[in-house]
């Protein structure tokens, strides 16, 4: 079954072909980086209006790259939620519109749900579940009980930042360009990450929560003292920028590690799934590596950690065989979403 998926959720356009779940064809994105790079951060009209510009394009050049044609595709499937609500939209109704236009079913897909389902598909092991997933990206951080592919339970997420957003802001205070993960991951190698007292948020009586907002405030309290209103990054050496990297770094995926490890034995996953674009981060799999030798950790394959299409169509699929049937043109977009 060929499926094509679509992806616009935030600062991406993506489009892909994919086999039976599994077999990527083609993968295509087009990043808006270098468009909101000067705003230190996405601005959501600019991406629909760059995903207006090149949603055509990048189609085109998926299903060229697949050397297919639409009228082999079986199914669309599409990141309906969550996201910018915008941009959803947009890919969307470009999944809608292909849909009636060469009569092929539909299905809208959980943009989270699909971070999870980026490591399976790369995977040549059956996977054995309960499987632990643990959410890493810029708009959400979650630890996800994984009963099957496709039934999930939400155990933990953050109250407040998510680690993504963390880093990027955490950059943002160091003058580093967006977006920040690979940057503050970049300075870390050169740091002690022993260098300030740093501490991550712990909710009483919510072991598997996460806060990251009290860590960045922390962060920028570090380097300016108590009082601090506004941050002169240029003030800081690089050496300071490094150990504040390092630091920073360290007892954030420390905080990750100590509560997915605590998830997993609560219940009973030996399997951890990674997803999201921090899972990018080396230091974030060394850690997991040395820290938890007996769990079979499965990460997402370079081209398949940021947002990306292929894990959209690859859930797609899994979604319809189980329905039986496409989705309704009444979905709709949402910006946010329940698991
Ligand atoms: O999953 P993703 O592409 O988009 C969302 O669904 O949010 O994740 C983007 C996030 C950004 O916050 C970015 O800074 C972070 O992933 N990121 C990293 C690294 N690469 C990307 N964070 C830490 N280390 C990295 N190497
Ligand atoms: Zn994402």
């Amino acid at each position: 079954m060929l499926v094509l998926g679509i992806e616009s959720t935030c600062d991406e356009t993506g489009c892909s072909v994919v086999a039976d779940g599994k077999t990527i064809l083609s993968n295509v994105v087009s990043s808006q980086v270098k468009v909101h790079e000067e705003f230190g951060g996405v601005v959501p009209e600019l991406a629909c209006r760059q995903h207006i510009d090149v949603f055509i394009p990048v189609l085109d050049r998926a299903l060229k790259n697949a050397n297919v044609t639409l009228e082999d595709i079986d199914l669309i499937a599409v990141a309906h939620a969550p996201g910018l609500i915008g941009a959803v939209l947009l890919g969307l109704n470009v999944a809608k519109a292909l849909s009636v236009a060469t009569d092929t079913p539909f299905m809208g897909v959980n943009h989270v749900e699909a971070h999870l389902y980026a490591p399976i598909m790369s995977c040549d092991e059956p996977v054995e579940f309960p499987a632990l997933g643990v959410v890493l990206s810029g708009g959400h951080t979650a630890l996800v009980l994984m009963k099957d592919i496709g039934e999930y339970q939400l155990i933990g997420e953050t109250i407040d930042d998510a680690l993504g957003e963390a880093f990027d802001k955490v950059a943002k205070m160091m003058s580093l360009p967006y977006p920040g993960g690979p940057e503050i991951e970049r300075l870390a190698r050169e740091g002690n990450p022993h260098s300030y007292p740093l501490k991550a948020g712990t909710i009483k009586g919510r072991p598997l929560h996460f806060s990251f907002s009290g860590l960045k405030t922390a962060v920028l309290y570090s380097f300016k003292g108590q009082n601090a209103k506004k941050l002169a990054a240029e003030t800081l050496s690089h050496s300071e920028k490094c150990n504040m990297a390092a630091t920073f770094q360290r007892v954030a995926f420390e905080d990750i590690l100590k509560k997915s490890l605590k998830a997993a034995e609560l219940y009973r996953c030996k399997t951890l799934i990674f997803g999201g674009g921090v899972t990018n981060n080396q230091a974030l799999r060394q850690i997991f590596k040395e820290k938890a030798p007996d769990h079979r950790l499965l990460w997402p394959s370079p081209g398949l950690s940021l947002d990306n299409a292929a894990m959209i169509a690859g859930l797609g699929y899994h979604q319809y065989q189980k329905r039986g049937s496409g989705c309704s043109l009444d979905l709709e977009a949402q910006s946010r979403i329940q698991f």
